[in-house]
């Protein structure tokens, strides 16, 4: 059997160079916190234990992973950071004297993903070294640590850009801080670290010269995709993250049988499920915890909104905003409406102009909607409120809160009135 994997991931940088008001490491990247990105790749290898690495403001962590299911026994907290030699050192709070190979991941490197890994893990298993770390060459390795092999090819030592010189400068094959280490050899060698560099810190970095100076080697996988292993340090960087997350998500539900008519102008959040089938109009944005299924058609302008489901073959189209909004089979709202906390019975049809008033200003309220509903165009519905089965209401009819519009009554006017009863059902 082969020994447990564990992982950590650094998420104490604060991320200063941003200037965001957030820990950088939680910045939302469609729809999902950029240290969610790092960990869900890492899950995908099944470890036995992740743990975070939180700074300062840990609060903002516990925040942004508790959606996924992260618990409080897994975050430990590195306050002031001190360098990732230390970070990787807190996790032992965690692990303690744990055998196995702990994975070394930063949150903000959100385009890791499990292939990569599952290569790394797999050539550490193979090599048998205290360390295997991932490197890439870059065109332009300024900034990073450089690699540093012997004349047998072996990595003898990492670099950081602040203390090499020109003739290391030089080297273009850089640490991309994706690494693997045998623990608990790693935490005891990271114990006795020292900060003898130029930046002051504890560098993970340096363990690679105690791992041959104590007789065991140090592995390295080139990868041949630097995309993979980008971090953000500036806004300008972050757009690049930001960019290719998106085309990766596109790229999935085309794969998966989703029609996306125009990529170029169609935004979807990480989290949202689209089943084979639906169809995506141009100018769209759907975001947050959203699924829309088979047969759906979506667009072209449409901004769907967290919590929204749509069932097999509803539509939503121009200028539609939806909010936790569940639209039943075959329910359709095409034009200038806005569905918010509202449920939207099967077949029902949400007229030209919609609105569903969900907030008086302090709380939020919710829409009931039945099914085979004609709402008329420019209704506005008060929340809460409630429209039963096959129901009908005029164009323009002002629905009040705390209303009940019976099934199959025709409820017109400003505020709405019931005009009739009908007897026949839809
Ligand atoms: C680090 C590496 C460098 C590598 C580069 C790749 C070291 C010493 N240097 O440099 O060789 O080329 O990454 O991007 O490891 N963090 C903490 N606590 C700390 C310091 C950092 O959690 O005390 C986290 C940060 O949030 C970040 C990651 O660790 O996610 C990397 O830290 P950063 O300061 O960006 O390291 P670099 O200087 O870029
Ligand atoms: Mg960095």
């Amino acid at each position: 059997m082969s020994a447990p994997l564990h992982a950590v991931i650094l998420a104490a940088g604060e991320g200063t160079r941003l200037g965001g008001a957030v820990p950088k490491v939680v910045t939302p990247l469609w729809g999902r916190p950029s240290v969610a990105y790092p960990l869900l790749a890492a899950r995908a290898l099944a470890p036995e234990r992740i743990v975070v690495v939180a700074g300062r403001r840990r609060e903002f962590l516990d925040e942004a992973l508790a959606p996924f299911g992260v618990s409080d026994g897994d975050i430990v907290q590195q306050d002031p950071p001190r360098g990732t030699g230390d970070a990787v050192l807190r996790a032992r709070d965690v692990l303690g004297d744990a055998e196995g190979h702990l994975l070394v991941l930063y949150g903000d490197c959100p385009l890791v993903g499990p292939e990569l890994l599952e290569a790394l893990v797999g050539e550490h298993r193979r090599s048998a070294a205290a360390i295997t770390l991932l490197t890439v060459s870059l065109p332009d390795p300024t900034g990073y640590g450089r690699v540093v092999r012997d004349e047998g090819g072996l990595v003898g030592s990492i670099v950081e850009e602040a203390d090499a010189d020109d003739a290391i400068r030089a080297i273009d094959e850089v640490n991309t801080g994706v690494w693997v280490v045998d623990c608990p050899w790693a935490f005891d060698e990271l114990a006795g670290l020292g900060t003898d560099n130029a930046q002051g810190e504890f560098y993970l970095t340096d363990l690679a010269e105690r791992a041959r100076a104590s007789g065991r080697n140090v592995a390295a996988l080139r990868w041949h995709d630097p995309t993979d292993v980008v971090g953000f340090n500036t806004q300008a960087e972050l757009g690049v993250v930001r960019h290719v997350l998106r085309q990766r998500i596109l790229e999935r539900h085309a794969q998966a049988g989703v029609e996306i008519v125009d990529p170029d102008t169609t935004f979807i959040d990480a989290e949202v499920e689209i089943e084979a089938g639906a169809r995506i109009l141009p100018c769209t944005m759907i975001e947050g915890r959203t699924s829309i299924a088979a047969g759906c058609e979506v667009g072209p302008f449409s901004h769907v909104r967290t919590g929204t489901v749509m069932e097999a073959g509803s539509a939503v189209g121009n200028f539609v905003e939806t909010k936790q909004a569940h639209l039943g089979a075959g329910a359709k709202a095409k034009h200038l409406t806005y569905l918010g906390d509202a449920r939207i019975g099967p077949g029902t049809n949400i007229g030209c102009g919609t609105i569903t008033a969900n907030y008086d200003g302090v709380d939020k309220h919710r829409t009931t909607i039945g099914a085979g509903v004609h709402v008329g165009s420019g209704t506005v519905i008060v929340a809460p409120a409630e429209i039963g089965d096959g129901a009908t209401t005029g164009a323009g009819a002002i629905v009040t809160s705390h209303t009940h519009v019976g099934p199959r009554e025709v409820w017109v006017g400003v505020p709405a009135k019931r005009l009739r009863r009908e007897e026949s059902s839809r």
